[in-house]
């Protein structure tokens, strides 16, 4: 029997051990001394925080990645078509499971070439492209670990490339750094290319609670996991079970806001930043926004930075949507 060799994927770390350390110190220290307390939601996935992620996408409550599913596979084609991409840069890629739909349609195009796959999470991300270099033999993967904060700017450049977002990460932005990261992604895309974009849609807020209160409990336990990230990696001595998830759904801003609420007056100590934090009962740490969208928004903000909307898709319940936009 021949043997197949596939060649192994391309790795470039721009988020290496020490400068992930540097950052989390960074985050940690202002964030547990700010008031109200916070801390960014990419610190949620380590190896841990990204297999519950995947939990969260089979509960079924958590509506989002099946209606994005749905709609990739009526519209990869179509994407594909449109796109005439013969690269796919995936940011926040996690284990790119649906865009395989994707893949599948540029390959039946015949114009697959390259697939490049951006993620913070180094173990999850070494893991998907290796699956991917296998799958897609006919493609060269390049896997980047590294901030969609920081590092748009090196992603590669070679190809006609179709820069997928999916899963709605982008509402997992602040506001005003979603203004700024939609602003730096289109100075990183030449003109003609293409971006996709997942977006959840504005909705009934018990639907909404549900999907981040699920009944199975995996939710929270998603958000609890950043303190067992803190415990980890800083030495921190976080009880887990001393705090609670809390989403809670902004009707003014369309967003669902979620915090680790303290129970009970607590003292947690940091060993690694030497610093020790208190926790009023009740005091909230907040953890996550996930911001829901219009599409009138959604088509505002990318126009405000350069890109037109060409298509937009929903799936058939009109949960979520798929922007597909070209670089002007
Ligand atoms: N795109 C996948 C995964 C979404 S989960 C899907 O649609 O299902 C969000 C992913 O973004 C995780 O894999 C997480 O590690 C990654 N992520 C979160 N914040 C990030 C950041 N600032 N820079 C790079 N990746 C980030
Ligand atoms: C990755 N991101 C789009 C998820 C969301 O829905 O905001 C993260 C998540 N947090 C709790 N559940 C899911």
């Amino acid at each position: 029997m021949t043997e197949v060799r596939v060649a192994p994927p391309l790795v470039d770390v721009l988020l290496g051990p020490a400068e992930r350390r540097a950052a989390l110190e960074r985050d940690v220290r202002e964030g547990l001394t700010a008031t109200p307390k916070r801390l960014p939601p990419k610190w949620h996935y380590d190896a841990e925080g990204s297999r519950l992620f995947g939990e969260i996408t089979r509960l079924p409550e958590y509506y989002l990645t099946r209606a994005e599913r749905e709609i990739l596979a009526a519209r990869a084609g179509d994407i594909a078509a449109v796109s005439r991409a013969d690269t796919l840069v995936e940011l926040g890629a996690g284990t790119s499971e649906k865009t395989r739909l994707l893949l599948d349609a540029l390959r039946e195009a015949g114009r697959l070439e390259r697939i490049v796959v951006l993620d913070v999470d180094e173990e999850t991300l070494r893991e998907s492209a290796e699956r991917l270099a296998r799958e897609y033999p006919g493609a060269a993967v390049h896997g980047v670990v590294g901030d969609l904060e920081q590092h748009l700017g090196e992603l590669p450049r070679e190809g006609r490339r179709l820069v997928a977002f999916l899963g709605s990460s982008i509402g997992n932005f602040e506001t005003a750094e979603r203004a700024a990261f939609l602003r730096r992604l289109r100075g990183a895309i030449d003109p003609g290319e293409s971006f996709l974009l997942g977006t959840d849609l504005v909705k009934d807020p018990a639907r909404l609670h549900a999907a981040y209160d699920d009944a199975a409990g995996v939710t929270p336990r998603f958000s609890l996991n950043l303190l067992s990230v803190l415990n980890r990696e800083l030495g921190a001595d976080f009880d887990l079970a001393r705090f609670r998830h809390v989403p809670r759904w902004d009707p003014e801003r369309e967003l669902v806001d979620i915090r680790l609420r303290s129970l009970g007056a607590q003292r947690v100590c940091i060993r690694a930043l030497g610093l020790e934090i208190d926790f009023a009962e009740g005091e909230e740490l907040h953890t996550e926004t996930s911001a829901k969208f219009r599409p009138s928004g959604v088509e505002l903000e990318l126009r405000e930075v350069g890109f037109d909307v060409r298509e937009w898709w929903t799936d058939e319940a009109g949960d979520f949507a798929l922007s597909l936009s070209e670089a002007v």
